[in-house]
């Protein structure tokens, strides 16, 4: 249960404008029409005793302790079901009221254990509460009947226990599964006296369909679901208020503590994001930041070869900054560069970016949003003039036609998929273009009205097709478009689509799909009147992922969906603060706020901020990096909380790469895979262990806030400042909200930001943040787009240079699911392992017949690039010629068999299509043996006896 949120007024708000006056307790209350009886009571400060009601969810009327009297009404009515009406007069507390209230405690009392003192939610349990609120002195009704005292506890879920013989079987979990999370995995089993909460068939939670998300536990008013932490440590003692790590929803939380130590994290209900609902990752995963395998000492090595020898942070800082110098005397200013983290918060980011401009003196800066979302960047850009996303992800509770394409939010973006799933089950309509048959397909209570299941590699043919029916049936926005774009680029554009080989049936070989359904899909989302399209890496993953990008963005316009609630073009951006490590200035080409390095006067404006002088000219590029480290002229890298050896494509590549530079510096939490090829590993800190922002993909900037000092002694942004001093630059930061102000002060769209303004709106602010949006902007484009009139590209269908042939003749695309997290180093740190505990390939039963391949065998892959073994899983989700799989564990070598192959704009490499053939094999690949020698050895030259896991000394 979760009591420290604040008041729970029992039922959820109404949102009617209409008001209603009535009386409660002689009280005028006058509240909005809808509201139930028990809300209103509460908004005005009258308490009404309850257990079965809860805020977050709809009244069920179950546990009759909530009854009332109202004047001319029979009986005694529940207040939490009861709605109010104009000139009511309740009354909440009457003798008769404390009678009958009293007798249904009785009655909970006398089948529930009387461990109180024992209890781990002694002090938190709303059925205490309650008994002492209602003043139950006596339950007159012994033990020796039948009870459910003795039943077992399920103890199967890592994370939280049920304990069956505490329930009360208010039906709160039951509701909170299906409303909050949609998952629907609970039911209440048998009836009346023998009546228990079941997972799924009678099943253990772990077997059940339950994916771990917790709101059943926050919605429980008893300790029949309590988290195991709880039990082990007891009660929080203070909580502060932070922003989960994992992915781009941002869910808030409130930390709870007790000492240093985390005891649980409580979604937060006034999260901007997340309104009291998270997922297994941010709700329970969290133990790695307190993981045995940190990395708390600073430690140097001349070559990879090398065992790591343990030093002191000023050593190992002065030698990485000599190492830096060095190569720069030797091989010139633009042989260095650095990464910038999307798991980090912006202010590091924007010192790391800073570090390389104004130390380093090169503008060889990029970040991971190069390997997911810059086709985003580049295509939102170029059409609506601002590289973000559109909307807040409460605007889908508007849509009426939902169009996701190359995404999977119940996998990647949970908590907004329940959002979202709630939208459709009230009876939105759902078009879902992917090559999977993924959850958003179909579920419970979901199904898509059109699932295009299309073939990897034809998102363009897709959208031209779609675009095709929507202008040669006239169903686009004439009015809109007038309006609002340039008519001129729109009927350029109309014509390209209308194009007899832009149809859906003349592209139906290269789509795979029927072109009816084209046709259907587009006359619902043309005629819907707020459609909204929602992409995932499945779009921008590819040799074409910008054009489908501009491809979308001409979809919204030509439909008139965009600047308004319900409508928009969403990217669901994968890490927690990839759209903040964007914002920051982390490509080579941009400065803070997207404005290009060759701008002279945005140039002059940081020089002035910044004391130095900017290059005019990009950097490089990611894969150049590697390019010219292979070529001899790219030779030492900053790279902070990246893991490029096992994200980046083509990993022999990116290996050979890092073994030709002179000083790889790796600032991490963990020894990840590129920290194996490294010189320098200076300690990371966790996000429990800084203050600072998050950016989620609705550009809302989050609080982060530290509740446990650095375990290596300094956080991640102090770490980037040393090396700054080191080099000769000075940065002399004291806060990050320091480094905010800077941030706010040299970037247009962030003027009104800062820490202390984020807290004044409640927790987050959403850019554009300044005098024209002080409060800032939920929703974009409203009356204009950002570059004046929006603008449509002609999209032309290239089909990707990754196509079946005779020695490779499947298709390899990849994924990802919900409890495991990208390059897995945090969540293989955790219970979530039980989920899923490597990464499989999914192949169609056809092809695997074909093959001889049968379930859980050895499966060998091969592409042009590489080959590793996976165990094969035999599944209709995937279509025949295309195999699947997530990359979550290094062993695994997914991205040895991806490419080099990349959008033609941005370099964004193409993991979604990659050419393979698949055999049963027996053994691993010889790339899978020689990395686990290599991993052995690196593992052995980092825990010697010489590496103590204490802090070592800082300031
Ligand atoms: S943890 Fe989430 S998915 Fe599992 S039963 Fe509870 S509410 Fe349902
Ligand atoms: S498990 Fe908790 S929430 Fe669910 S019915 Fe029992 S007491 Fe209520
Ligand atoms: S949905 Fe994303 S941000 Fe929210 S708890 Fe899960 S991982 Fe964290
Ligand atoms: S709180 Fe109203 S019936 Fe339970």
């Amino acid at each position: 249960m979760n009591l420290l949120n604040g008041i729970d007024y029992g039922t959820p708000k109404s949102e009617s404008e209409n008001l209603v006056t009535l009386e409660i307790d002689g009280i005028t209350v006058t509240v909005p029409q809808g509201t139930s009886v028990m809300r209103a009571a509460a908004e005005y400060g009258i308490n009404v005793p309850k257990l079965c009601a809860t805020d977050s969810l709809e009244a069920f009327g179950s546990c009759r302790l909530c009854l009332v009297e109202i004047e001319g009404r029979r009986g005694y009515p529940a207040s939490c079901t009861t709605p109010v009406d104009p000139g009511m007069k309740v009354r909440t507390q009457t003798p008769k009221l404390a009678d009958i209230r009293r007798g249904v405690m009785e009655l909970y009392i006398s089948d529930h254990p009387l461990d109180c003192l024992t209890c781990p939610a002694n002090g938190n349990c709303e059925l205490q509460d309650m008994a002492g609120v209602v003043g139950l002195r006596e339950v007159r009704y012994g033990y020796d009947g039948e009870n459910h005292l003795r039943m077992e506890k399920d103890e199967s879920n890592p994370y939280f226990t049920y304990d069956a013989s505490k329930c009360i079987v208010c039906n709160r979990c039951v509701r909170a599964c299906e409303e909050t999370q949609g998952t629907f995995a609970l039911t209440i089993d048998s009836r009346g006296f023998a009546s228990r909460v079941s997972a799924g068939q009678k099943e253990d939670f772990i077997d059940s369909e339950c994916v771990s998300c917790g709101a059943c536990v926050d919605a429980c008013p008893t300790a029949t679901l309590t988290e195991k932490t709880v039990i082990m440590m007891g009660q929080a003692e203070h909580s502060k208020i932070t922003t989960c790590a994992y992915c781009g929803v941002g869910c808030s939380f409130k930390a709870e503590m007790k000492g240093n130590e985390v005891v649980r994290m409580i979604p937060n209900e006034n999260g901007g994001a997340n309104h009291g609902h998270a997922c297994v990752k941010g709700r329970f995963a969290w133990g790695y930041a307190t993981h045995k395998d940190r990395m708390l000492k600073p430690m140097i090595r001349s070559k990879i070869t090398d065992p790591w020898k343990e030093v002191s942070w000023e050593e190992a800082i002065n030698h990485a900054a000599s190492e830096i110098k060095r190569i720069q005397a030797k091989y010139g200013r633009g042989s260095v560069g650095g990464l910038v983290s999307s798991r980090c918060t912006n202010e590091e980011g924007y010192l790391v970016q800073k570090l390389v401009r104004a130390a380093f003196g090169n503008n060889n800066v990029d970040t991971c949003a190069r390997v997911c979302h810059s086709p985003t960047g580049y295509g939102l850009k170029v059409t609506m003039g601002e590289s973000a996303g559109t909307q807040t992800f409460d605007s889908v509770m508007k849509s009426d036609c939902v169009l996701i394409i190359g995404a999977n939010p119940a996998a990647g973006h949970p908590v907004f998929a329940s959002i979202m799933k709630r939208r459709l089950r009230q009876g939105a309509k759902l078009i879902v273009v992917d090559p999977r048959t993924t959850e958003m397909v179909k579920s419970p209570h979901i199904q898509a009205d059109y699932h295009l299941k299309l073939k990897p590699g034809a998102n363009v043919a897709i959208v031209n097709a779609l675009a095709h029916v929507i202008i040669t049936e006239n169903l686009h926005k004439p009015d809109f478009i007038k309006e609002r774009c340039e008519v001129d680029s729109f009927e350029e554009w109309a014509e390209f689509v209308s194009l007899p080989e832009n149809s859906p049936e003349a592209l139906e070989p290269a789509t795979g799909v029927p072109a009816a359904d084209i046709r259907g899909a587009a006359r619902m989302f043309a005629t819907a009147k707020n459609s909204a399209i929602y992409y995932g890496l499945g779009v921008t993953e590819h040799a074409q992922g910008s054009t489908t990008v501009i491809g979308i963005a001409n979809l919204a316009m030509a439909t008139g969906n965009v600047g308004r609630e319900g409508v928009g073009v969403n990217p669901l951006r994968g890490q927690n603060n990839v759209q903040g490590s964007c914002d920051m200035g982390s490509f080579p080409h941009e400065l803070p706020g997207y404005r290009h390095v060759s701008d002279s006067t945005a140039r002059a404006e940081f020089e002035a901020v910044w004391g130095c002088t900017l290059e005019s000219e990009p950097g490089l590029r990611i894969p150049n990096m590697f390019d010219a480290a292979l070529e001899g002229s790219f030779k030492g890298l900053y790279c902070e909380g990246e893991d490029v050896v096992q994200s980046d494509p083509n990993t022999q590549h990116v290996t050979a790469a890092l073994e030709a530079m002179e000083c790889v510096i790796v600032q991490d939490i963990f020894l990840n895979e590129t920290a194996k090829y490294a010189h320098v590993f200076l300690p990371g800190a966790s996000f429990l262990e800084k203050d600072g922002t998050f950016t989620n993909a609705e550009r809302r900037i989050s609080r982060v806030r530290k509740v446990m000092p650095p375990k290596a002694g300094y956080a991640d942004w102090e770490v980037t400042m040393m090396l700054s001093n080191a080099l000769g630059y000075p940065m002399n930061y004291k806060h990050p909200r320091e480094i905010m102000d800077e941030i706010a002060a040299l970037t247009p769209t962030f003027t009104g930001v800062s820490f202390k303004r984020i807290d004044e709106l409640g927790g987050s602010i959403q850019w554009p943040c300044n005098d024209e949006a002080p409060e800032g902007t939920p929703t974009m484009h409203i009356n204009e787009f950002v570059r004046g009139k929006g603008r449509f590209i002609n999209t032309k269908f290239y089909g990707s240079g990754e196509r079946p042939s005779k020695d490779y003749p499947f298709i390899l695309t990849t994924g990802r699911i919900l409890s495991q997290y990208n390059v897995g180093a945090q969540t293989r740190r955790t219970f979530n392992n039980m989920w899923h505990s490597e990464d499989r390939l999914e192949i169609h039963p056809d092809d695997a017949a074909e093959k001889g391949i049968k379930q859980n065998d050895w499966v060998g892959i091969k592409s042009s690039a590489g080959e590793t073994v996976l165990r094969a899983d035999i599944t209709e989700r995937i279509q025949p010629g295309v195999v699947y799989t997530t990359f979550h564990f290094p062993e695994s070598g997914a991205n040895v068999i991806t490419t080099n192959s990349s959008d033609w704009a941005t370099n964004c490499p193409e993991y979604k299509v990659t050419a393979v053939q698949i055999t049963p094999v027996n053994q691993p690949s010889e790339w899978q043996r020689t990395y686990n020698r290599f991993n052995t050895q690196q593992e052995r030259f980092a825990t010697t006896d010489m590496v103590p896991r204490e802090p070592a000394a800082t300031k």
